[in-house]
């Protein structure tokens, strides 16, 4: 059963997202599955996408995981076309799933550069070219919801240049592929986190983060929720006219 009803009302909508297995991912599918959404959990971890499933199947919610290395484009598109051909087109998609990892500037290697921008931007790229065909064929538009950072437009620790870069395409790729897709109504929008405490973030690797993201943000770390709460606004009939815009859920960080 749907938790919210009317403009917020997700029921019959199928949302697929990627990285739903943990930290912000699963809160998203979370929020998006109390609106009435059908949830698909497309992870690398396949046992963690299920277990997430479980959980939200377990509350009265529907959902289910399929595997999806979203640095592959085969695992895309045989992902892709298991969950068409076992949930039908999904309505909405998040491309959520990234890594955080950090190298210094002046340490740069090409490895880095390319497993980063493989995973935060070709990833979503053809996400967005998979999901967005079959939304095309079904004709009954969609929503496509990209995750950056809030470091795109605030505090920043240092090592993210490839981080950083792989996050700004993710504007480009919602400007332009909001142009090509506003004539089948699909919709691209951008949700900007501040700081999460996720095993990703807290996991990530490379040198001790430092910089001025290490001031707390006036309002609090962000919940995963919270982040959920501006894609579920992005997906819903609310925003059925907001295209190409970015809001960052960021706890006042760009104060500071
Ligand atoms: N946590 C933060 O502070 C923060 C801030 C800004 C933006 N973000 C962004 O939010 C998103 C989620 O981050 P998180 O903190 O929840 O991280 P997380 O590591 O806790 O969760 C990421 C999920 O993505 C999955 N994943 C990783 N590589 C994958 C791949 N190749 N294919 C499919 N799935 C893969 C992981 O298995 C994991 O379940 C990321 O895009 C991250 O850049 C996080």
């Amino acid at each position: 059963m749907a938790a919210t009803s009317g403009i917020f009302d997700l029921s019959g909508k199928v949302a697929l997202v990627t990285g739903g297995a943990s930290g912000i991912g699963s809160g998203i599918a979370a929020v998006l599955a109390e609106a009435g959404a059908t949830v698909v959990i497309a992870d690398i971890d396949e046992g963690r996408a299920r277990a997430e499933a479980a959980t939200l199947t377990a509350a009265g919610h529907r959902a289910g995981a399929v595997q999806i290395d979203v640095a592959g484009e085969g695992s895309i598109i045989d992902g892709c076309a298991k969950v068409v051909a076992d949930y039908g087109s999904p309505w909405i998609l998040v491309n959520n799933a990234g890594l955080q990892h950090r190298e210094m500037l002046l340490d740069a290697t090409v490895d880095f550069w390319d497993r980063t921008l493989d995973v935060n931007a070709r990833g979503p790229y053809l996400l967005s070219r998979e999901v967005a065909r079959s939304m095309v064929e079904k004709g009954d538009g969609g929503r496509i919801v990209h995750i950056a950072s809030a470091s795109l437009i605030g505090s920043l620790v240092k090592g993210h240049a490839a981080y950083a870069s792989s996050k700004a395409a993710l504007l480009g790729l919602a400007h332009a592929s909001a142009l090509e897709l506003v004539e089948h109504r699909i919709t691209v929008n951008i949700v900007m986190p501040g700081g999460v405490a996720t095993p990703g973030a807290i996991g990530a690797q490379g040198p001790s983060p430092d910089g001025p993201a290490r001031r707390p943000p006036p309002l609090g770390m962000c919940e995963p929720r919270d982040i959920g709460a501006a894609v579920l606004f992005f997906a819903s009939p609310a925003a059925a006219r907001v295209t190409n815009q970015a809001l960052a859920v960021d706890g006042g960080w760009s104060l500071t």
